[in-house]
């Protein structure tokens, strides 16, 4: 198959005079667990540095208050957990019942591989219709399925880095190190979904599109960055982008926060919250 390889932006999402939040997109993220409420807050921060209208972060009911308390602009939605880990059958219908109003959801940073998170991703991958980004713990939760990755009900962004990517595919890191394009191309071909393989060079790929980002340094190498990156596709995806062309953007405007954060901090001090301080100069470049 030929392979298109896209050089350029997309077309950014435009925001009318006349926007209300309303019109700007309202996302979910499916995040943090005990001891990683954090990627839950960076993810949050991430969609709404974004440019959504909406943010909501559903995150266990144990973390819902430290996640709450660390940004008055996000909404947050406890998820309650039964003593095998499991979603009470009344969250899950407080969830499912909340679902049809998001423009995009995302799942996976800080989740933890619980049993409620391995059963939330296969049933949001089979059956949601919007875009799903799926990353982190919820990529580690489909790679310990034992049957293959279930039929997709509607768009699906994968953001796996590539030990999560190793983890998927059972391929080594080193094999995949050596040959990246080829084995992204390849899972998004067959799985019929936008791959963002991460790491220096971010490829992101549809199987028949190619971009490999050229934002970013190695600053980035810090722990969160990613979950960063997942709030920031989310958002873009929830402002009616296409999913490949939110995953190239994110990544484009992701690596440039990181690049501006690394010119003003270094490398060596950035950290992942300062991307979301980066994210408004990033934006600035190109509008
Ligand atoms: N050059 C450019 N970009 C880089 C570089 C580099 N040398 N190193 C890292 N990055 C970027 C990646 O492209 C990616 O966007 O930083 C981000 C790192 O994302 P992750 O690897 O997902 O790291 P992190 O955010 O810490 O993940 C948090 O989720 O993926 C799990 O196991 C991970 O538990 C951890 C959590
Ligand atoms: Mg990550």
């Amino acid at each position: 198959m030929n392979i298109q390889r896209i050089k350029d932006l997309p077309p950014l999402p435009q925001r009318a005079p006349d926007s209300h939040k309303g019109s700007c997109g309202k996302v979910l993220i499916i995040a943090g667990s005990p001891g990683m409420s954090g990627a839950a807050c960076l993810a949050g921060m991430g969609a709404l540095r974004g440019g959504s209208g909406l943010v909501f972060v559903a995150t266990p009911a144990a973390i819902q208050s430290i996640v709450a308390s660390v940004n008055p602009c996000y909404l947050t939605i406890p998820l309650e957990l039964d003593s095998d880990s499991q979603l009470t059958s009344e969250s899950t219908a407080h969830l499912l019942d909340q679902l049809p109003g998001f423009d995009a959801v995302a799942i996976g940073p800080g989740c933890g591989q619980h049993p409620w998170v391995r059963d939330l991703t296969v049933q949001l991958y089979s059956e949601l219709e919007q875009t799903l980004i799926v990353d982190a713990d919820a990529l580690n939760s489909l790679a310990a399925l034992e049957t293959p990755l279930p039929d997709a009900a509607g768009p699906r962004i994968l953001t796996p880095h590539p030990g999560e990517f190793s983890r998927l595919t059972n391929v080594s890191i080193k094999d995949i190190s050596a040959d990246r394009e080829t084995h992204a191309i390849q899972f998004a071909q067959k799985h019929q979904v936008v791959l963002v393989l991460k790491g220096a060079g971010t490829i992101v790929t549809d199987g028949t599109q190619l971009a490999v980002n050229q934002t970013g340094n190695a600053g980035m190498a810090t722990g969160g960055t990613g979950d960063v990156l997942t709030g920031l596709t989310t958002s873009l995806a929830g402002q009616g982008m296409s999913p490949f062309d939110a995953a190239q953007l994110g990544v484009y405007l992701h690596g440039l926060a990181g690049d501006f954060a690394a010119d003003d901090l270094s490398q060596p001090a950035m950290i992942a919250a300062d991307l979301l301080d980066y994210i408004p100069d990033a934006w600035r470049e190109l509008i």
